[in-house]
Formats: structure tokens, sequence, C-alpha cells
């Protein structure tokens, strides 16, 4: 119940809705001068001054290092193809085998056999026949022809995983085998896992 005589007791009154003018707490005054104090500080020190950067900068200034990371990244897995080897682990050709069979099937088949690109498990090479090869070929692609320039859309371990699982193909008996270049000698890749 309100008393009347309350010294707190404002006189204004609203449909019956009286206000007491309670003292706030110092600490949290106190908080609130503080909450001013520091809005001026950061004003004078982003705004006016321009003494650090804003969210826009850091923004930018954090993407520019991140280029420079991937850049750095993939310089480093280009002048290491010549002496990759191909993975054996069955999680990077389980990983392999998805990419290959979103991405590259479309266009070399599902089992590597060849549509519009060629087929990858016979012993004919455009590009050549080593495992560096085919890395070399998927990373920067042949635009010219249609291979597309993986390096743009896929990770180096991704492309390590496809190339692993491509690498597995090759000496593949095909239910539909496919067709061979014309005018091309074919290349001696070695034993077949499959023979
Ligand atoms: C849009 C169609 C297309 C897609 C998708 C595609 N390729 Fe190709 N690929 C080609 C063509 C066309 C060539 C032949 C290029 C040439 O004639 O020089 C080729 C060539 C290649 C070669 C070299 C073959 C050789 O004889 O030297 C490899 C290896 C290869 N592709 C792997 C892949 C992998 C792995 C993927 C998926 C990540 C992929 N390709 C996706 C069209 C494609």
């Amino acid at each position: 119940m309100m008393n009347e005589s309350d010294p707190l007791l404002l006189d204004h009154e609203v449909d019956g809705i009286r206000e007491l003018d309670n003292k706030l707490p110092r600490w949290w005054v106190w908080l609130f001068y503080g909450t001013i104090a520091f809005s001026i500080g950061y004003l004078v020190y982003y705004h006016v001054l321009g003494a650090g950067p804003l969210m826009a900068e850091e923004y930018e200034r954090e993407m520019k290092a991140g280029a420079a990371a991937k850049a750095a990244a993939m310089s480093r897995f280009e002048a290491n193809i010549a002496s990759l080897e191909p993975s054996q682990d069955a999680a990077v050709l389980e990983s392999g085998r998805q990419l290959f069979t979103t991405l590259c099937a479309p266009c070399h088949r599902m089992d590597g056999g060849g549509l519009v690109g060629p087929n990858l498990t016979d012993d004919y090479w455009i590009h050549g026949s080593t495992f560096a090869d085919n890395v070399r070929v998927i990373w920067d692609g042949v635009p010219a022809k249609g291979m597309i320039t993986w390096k743009n859309n896929l990770r180096p371990d991704q492309i390590l995983a496809v190339a692993s699982y491509i690498y597995t193909l090759r000496g593949a008996k095909l239910e539909t085998p496919g067709k061979p270049p014309e005018n091309q000698a074919p290349v001696d890749t070695g034993p077949s896992i499959y023979e």
C-alpha cells in the first residue's frame, strides 16, 4: 500500500499510477558516468583523431592477411607438386571419390571411362602419365579444352584427394571401355592394381 505521506512520493498521477522518486544506487550512477566518459574517449580516439582502425578497416586488414596466407599456402603446394605421391589413406580416397562423383564424373564418367573429358583409366595421357602430371592438370586445368582450373575452387588437400582417387582407377576393367584417343601412342603407366 502506498503511504500518502511518503516523502518520496511525487505529486503527479495518471490513471491512479503514482511515481516514487527513489534515489539511484551510487554504484549505478558512477557506472553510468563511466560510460559517458568512455564514449567521449572512444569518440575522440577513433573518430576525431582517427588513431585506431574502425571496423571496416579491421575487416580489410584481416581479409588481406587471410588472402596472403592462402596465396602462400597455394604457392607452397604448387612448388611441391613434382614430389607428390598418391595417398593410400582410405579416408582421403573416400573424400576423393565423393569429389570425383560430384565434380568430375559429369565430364569423365562415373567410372573414369571418359565423356567430354578423356578416359582416366587407360594408358593414354595427353598431359603426361605421372601422378604429378595429373595433379598439375587438375590444379591448372586446360581452360582452352574445357578442363576446369580446380585451384580456383578446391583446396590443395582436396585436389590431392581427388588425384589420389583417380590414380586408383588406372587400369580398371570397365564394363563399357572408354575410347582411346586417335593418333596417340599409349604410355606405360606401370602395373595396375586390377591385374
Ligand atoms: C567440364 C568438363 C570437365 C570436368 C568437370 C572435369 N574435367 Fe578433367 N578434363 C576435361 C577435358 C576436356 C580434358 C582434356 C583436356 C585437353 O584436351 O587438354 C580433361 C583432362 C583431365 C586430365 C588429364 C588427362 C590426360 O590425358 O592428361 C585429368 C587428370 C583430369 N581431367 C582430371 C579431372 C578431375 C580430377 C576433375 C574433377 C575435379 C575433372 N577432371 C573435371 C574436362 C573436364
